[in-house]
Order: structure tokens, then sequence, then C-alpha cells
């Protein structure tokens, strides 16, 4: 990556993994945080909230890479999102999606929330809903490691492994994940009439939705909503309210550019909009991995990617180790995003700088 300006401030780059340090954090405690307004914050103020597991997602620390800053010469601090919770920057993702979703009332206690994600995000999601005592349905390719179904399994979630298909064809886990969504919701209005009739002799559902193509959630479900990631706001809000004044607070501003890889889009698009608006000296810039067309969308205008050149396609083009990062799609949350350059990197690169 090339070399930026130090002036005195510092680099924050996001969405690393690290072991845990827990000296860091001893010598560390978390501060409390100031939220600024935005234009973009939502109309809710932020919840006053229990103690529970809610609580302990976000406020994570910075943390200065001794190495690359004496390499560098600049100071380069890495938030450590791996200290949430569920693992990951997705934890904030997946409260703002149910708590919007909630206060929309697309979603009710005792409903469903619905994702097609074989990672990161399913895995909060499963992680947070219980919290507000939502059940969380993951769709996932069934060429996905099967420990990932048992995670999502461990954590309560229920998980439906579908053939692998392409974004277009209806049986896409996305799309299944959208439509269960639906389908649960008819089921709860459905329901709503039968006790309304209080039909005791009505016909009754079955006990579960879907085997093949048929209903898999309980009777008692009290609607759906499908949390949808890649388009859905709320996830742009979780990082432009949350990680971006915690960056902004954590660094008192004194920071000069901001790195992060994109897979929705949510945190580069929250983050630098955010820091851009607090000041607009402060450069963000993306980092792409192989496979990905977003660095020539942001450095060229065009959604392109050499691997999906004609005659170059290999069946699997994303076939790069990075996980959840990279897309050839422009998502509404990636829309969002205030960058000024970006960069490609390489497998090997991203092996090397998380080490
Ligand atoms: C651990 C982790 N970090 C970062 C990202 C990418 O962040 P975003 O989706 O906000 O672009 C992902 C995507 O799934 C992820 O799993």
């Amino acid at each position: 990556m090339a070399p930026l300006r130090n002036t005195g401030g510092a680099i924050v780059a996001a969405a690393i993994s690290m072991a845990a340090i827990l000296t860091y954090l001893l010598q560390n405690p978390r501060p409390k945080y100031y939220y600024s307004v935005g234009k973009f914050l939502s109309s809710k103020k932020k919840k006053s909230r229990n103690g529970g597991l809610i609580d302990a997602i976000g406020n994570t620390p910075l943390i200065r890479i001794n190495s690359l800053s004496e390499a560098t010469g600049c100071e380069i601090l890495a938030k450590a999102e791996f200290l949430n919770p569920g693992g990951s920057v997705k934890d904030r993702v997946a409260v703002k999606i149910i708590e919007e979703a909630l206060d929309s009332g697309e979603l009710v206690r005792g409903g469903v929330v619905t994702e097609g994600s074989a990672g990161s995000t399913a895995i909060s999601l499963a992680t947070v809903a219980p919290a507000y005592g939502c059940k969380c349905h993951v769709v996932i390719p069934d060429d996905a490691a099967i420990e990932k179904a048992q995670i999502l399994e461990a954590l309560g979630a229920t998980v439906e492994r579908v053939r692998p298909v392409s974004i277009t064809h209806k049986d896409h886990f996305v799309n299944i994940a959208r439509r269960r969504a639906k389908e649960a919701k008819e089921l709860a209005l459905k329901q709503t009439k039968i006790d309304q009739l209080d039909a005791e002799d009505s016909e009754k559902t079955s006990n579960h939705i879907l085997q093949g193509d048929q209903s898999v959630f309980p009777d008692d479900c009290k609607g759906g909503f499908f949390a949808d990631q890649f388009e859905n706001l709320a996830n742009f809000r979780a990082h432009y309210e949350g990680t971006g004044p915690e960056i902004w607070e954590q660094t008192s501003g004194e920071l000069d550019a901001f790195v992060a890889a994109a897979g929705t889009g949510g945190t580069v698009a929250g983050v630098s909009l955010f820091l851009q608006e607090k000041n607009p000296k402060i450069k963000s810039f993306l980092v792409d991995p192989p496979g990905s067309g977003l660095f020539n969308k942001v450095t060229r205008g065009v959604m392109y990617t050499h691997e999906e050149a004609e005659g170059r396609r290999l069946k699997n083009p994303f076939d790069t180790i990075t996980e959840g990062v990279g897309i050839n799609r422009l998502t509404k949350n990636f829309m969002m995003a205030k960058l000024d350059g970006a960069f490609r990197c390489t497998d090997m690169e991203a092996i090397e700088m998380s080490r």
C-alpha cells in the first residue's frame, strides 16, 4: 500500500482480525463516547440499554500496530472489531437492523429475522436476535463449511442449506431468505385470523414450514423480516452513528486517513461519510481484494475486474482467501461512501498484514 503523508495524526484500519490483547483492555478501560448528530442519523435517539449483551457491542479499542507504525513513520491504529461478542463488526449491523425493524413495526418480538449469509452477519444476527425476543433463520449454500451451520445452530438459529445457484435464480440463498421472511409474515397473518375466528375446528396448519418447498416456521411465529444487509441502509447507519463517531472520539479527531475493505460497503460508507463531514481533510480509502470490481469502480468509474474478462473467467472467479470482502455489484450501502481512492491488495499482502 502506498505510504500516506503523516501530519502527526493517525491512520485507522477497520475490520481486522487479531488475537485479543487482554493487557491492553485492562490498562485502557473502554471510554464512554458521545455521538455526534449528523443528517443521516436515524430519527430515534440511541437507546438506553440495560447492561446486557447489546451493551457489550461497540466501543472497541483502537490498537496501535507497532510494527507498521515504526516501519512507515505513521501512527497506524486498528479498530479491534473482533472483540465484539459475535466476533466481528457485524454485531453493530445486526443490532441496528433489528432495532430499526422493531421501531418501524416491520418486526415484532417473537418474529423471525431471516438472512442469506454464510458469514459474520449471520453469526451476529443469531447472537443478538434472542436479546430482542426474536428468532433467526439463516439460508446458506450447501457448499459452505458445515461448521458454519453448526455454529449458527449452536447460537439458536435455524439453518437452511440450499443448492448454490446464481443470484439471478429465484432459489439463490439470498432470494430464499427474502422469501422466508414473507412466508413467516403470511403465517403470522393467517394465525391471527384463525385466532380471531376462534376456529378450533379450522384446519390446522402443520407445525413447521418447509420441507423442500413447504413451510418451516412454527405456528406461533409472529412474522418475519428480511435483514438484507447489502441493501438495507441500517447497515450504513450502524457505522455512521457508531463506528465513525467512536474512531473520531478515540483519536480526538487527530487522524489523516481511514482504510478498509468492503463487502456490503456499510463500514466504508458509514465511517468515510461521518469522518468527511467532521473534517473534509480526512481521507478515506478502499482496499480491494482479488476478484472484486470495486477498485475499478472507485478509481475509473467502471465496475470491472480482470478475473471477469472474456476468456479469463475461472470456474470460481473469486478464488481468494479473503472472505466477506470484495464484490462485483454496487450496493445501496457502498453508494453512500465518500472515498478518496482505492488500493488493490493480494492474498499474500492480506496474510502478511494479519500477522
Ligand atoms: C468480519 C468482517 N469484516 C468486514 C466485512 C465487510 O464489511 P462491510 O460489509 O461493512 O463492507 C465483513 C463482511 O461480511 C466481515 O465479515
